[in-house]
């Protein structure tokens, strides 16, 4: 990424750091995504972009051990709050996730991702993808999910101002989330960039996210 965009770029930080947690409830599929995981012999997650810890706190609770990442320090240290709140323990930091990722080949049995790898430009969510696809297990599980960009009248394209900054990448003008980069996958380019998985099931959830679920090949 350009940084001297890096340094102009509003961050999900003062989001948080005004509305504290946005995010309070576990994603609906949740529930079924870790059946999923558990029958699957999932022990070890990694969740990019973890937020405030609605993920983090939910798996934990069923038992993963949990791991995640978020480049926002307030969300790191609410994670922290919420996770001590519940005597709950994980592995968290604050770090971006278009740098290589801080773990060993092969750690994790499963990586999940909310409505947050698409803040990028798509050479960086790219670079994000093969981090994810490296630090999985063999067979190894994703769960990712992203916006689209429709027609609807609440969509952010009527409403943010988008500005396109590079095909299919954009960046808000206003609105709640304005500056902060925003890529919009079509279906094709999304299976593409997740071409070294097998993608088993991709659906559009209750929010209006496109979501993935797949298995590393
Ligand atoms: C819509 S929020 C979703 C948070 C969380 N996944 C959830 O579902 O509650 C997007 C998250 O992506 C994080 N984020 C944005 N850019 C990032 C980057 N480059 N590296 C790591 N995290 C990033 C933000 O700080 C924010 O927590």
């Amino acid at each position: 990424m350009n940084p001297g965009f890096i340094l102009t770029m509003p961050e999900w930080d003062e989001i948080f750091s005004e509305k504290g947690r946005v995010f309070t409830e576990p994603h609906n599929d949740m529930k079924r995504i870790a059946e999923l995981f558990r029958k699957g012999g999932v022990s070890r997650i990694l969740d990019i972009g973890c937020g405030t810890g609605r993920h983090l706190v939910y798996l934990a609770k069923k038992g993963f051990q949990m791991f995640g990442f978020d480049s926002s320090q307030h969300a790191i240290d609410m994670s922290e709050e919420w996770l001590n709140e519940e005597g709950l323990v994980a592995n968290i930091m604050k770090y971006r996730m278009e740098d290589s990722f801080p773990y060993e080949d092969m750690l994790f049995d499963a990586v999940i991702s909310i409505q947050t790898i698409h803040h990028n430009r798509l050479q960086d969510i790219k670079n994000t993808v093969a981090e994810i696809e490296r630090v999985l297990r063999p067979q190894g599980y994703i769960f990712i999910t992203v916006p689209i960009l429709s027609d609807e009248p609440v969509s952010p394209d009527n409403d943010w101002g988008l500005k396109e900054v590079e095909a299919g990448t954009y960046l808000p003008q206003k609105g709640p989330e304005s500056g902060i980069l925003h890529h919009y996958f079509t279906e094709e380019e999304l299976l593409e960039v997740f071409s070294g998985f097998q993608i088993t099931k991709m659906y559009i959830d209750e929010t209006g996210h496109r979501c993935i679920f797949g298995t590393k090949n």
